[in-house]
């Protein structure tokens, strides 16, 4: 085990609503101030200013593992180093290799194999359609965005899906560049007596 899968290990389990022990799932998202993460599905974040990728690198090494879709990695176009980059394709041609995973698991099963592994939490960076597959599994923890200020007035949300989902502030940071970054605790209790998904 390397010193990275070491920085993971088993400090931030949050227990799921069977009362199991699992690993934590914090989504990390760039938002714009009218709420869009993209223009359209192939629109690269390099909109999101050198803060905000600061915090960004900070938050996932710190998980040491970070959850993709398919085209956010074609967007970033490489595995980020020092962390375990699991893309989820259904493309079976994509081939792993080192701390690029490619995977058509489910996220609960990844998050176990994660967990055996020794991690204790994991970074979700999108995009909407995996944020929304993560959500609709009640499987987020905590969401941290960083809303820029900038407009694009049509684009790409967090989610997709119908939800009804509280959140409560857990922090507040003004970073450079006149961006905010949010950082929120999902309250499982009030969904799960409402049973939204
Ligand atoms: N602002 C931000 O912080 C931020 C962060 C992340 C992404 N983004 C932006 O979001 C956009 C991409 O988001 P998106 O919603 O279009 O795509 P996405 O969520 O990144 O990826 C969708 C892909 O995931 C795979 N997938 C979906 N469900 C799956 C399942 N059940 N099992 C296995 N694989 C599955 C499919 O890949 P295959 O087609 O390969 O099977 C699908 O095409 C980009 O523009 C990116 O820049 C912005």
């Amino acid at each position: 085990m390397d010193g990275r899968l070491i920085q993971g290990m088993g400090k931030r389990n949050v227990n799921d609503e069977y009362g199991n022990t699992r690993m934590k799932v914090t989504m990390v998202m760039a938002m714009t101030l009218d709420g869009k993460i993209a223009r359209d599905a192939n629109h690269p974040a390099n909109w999101t200013g050198k803060e905000d990728k600061k915090k960004f690198v900070e938050i996932t090494r710190r998980a040491g593992a970070m959850i993709m879709g398919s085209r956010t990695f074609d967007t970033i176009g490489r595995a980020l180093p020092g962390r375990k980059n699991i893309v989820m394709t259904r493309n079976k041609a994509r081939k792993s290799c080192g701390d690029l995973i490619f995977t058509d698991k489910p996220p609960r099963l990844i998050l176990e194999e994660l967990s055996r592994q020794g991690y204790g939490e994991v970074a979700l960076i999108g995009g909407t359609v995996i944020n929304s597959l993560f959500a609709k599994a009640n499987l987020i923890d905590e969401v941290c965005v960083t809303v820029v200020p900038i407009l694009f007035g049509r684009g790409l949300s967090l989610f997709d899906l119908e939800m009804d989902t509280r959140l409560e502030l857990v922090d507040t940071e003004v970073i450079g560049e006149g961006s905010l970054v949010l950082r929120y605790r999902v309250n499982k209790d009030v969904r799960d007596v409402r049973g939204q998904a």
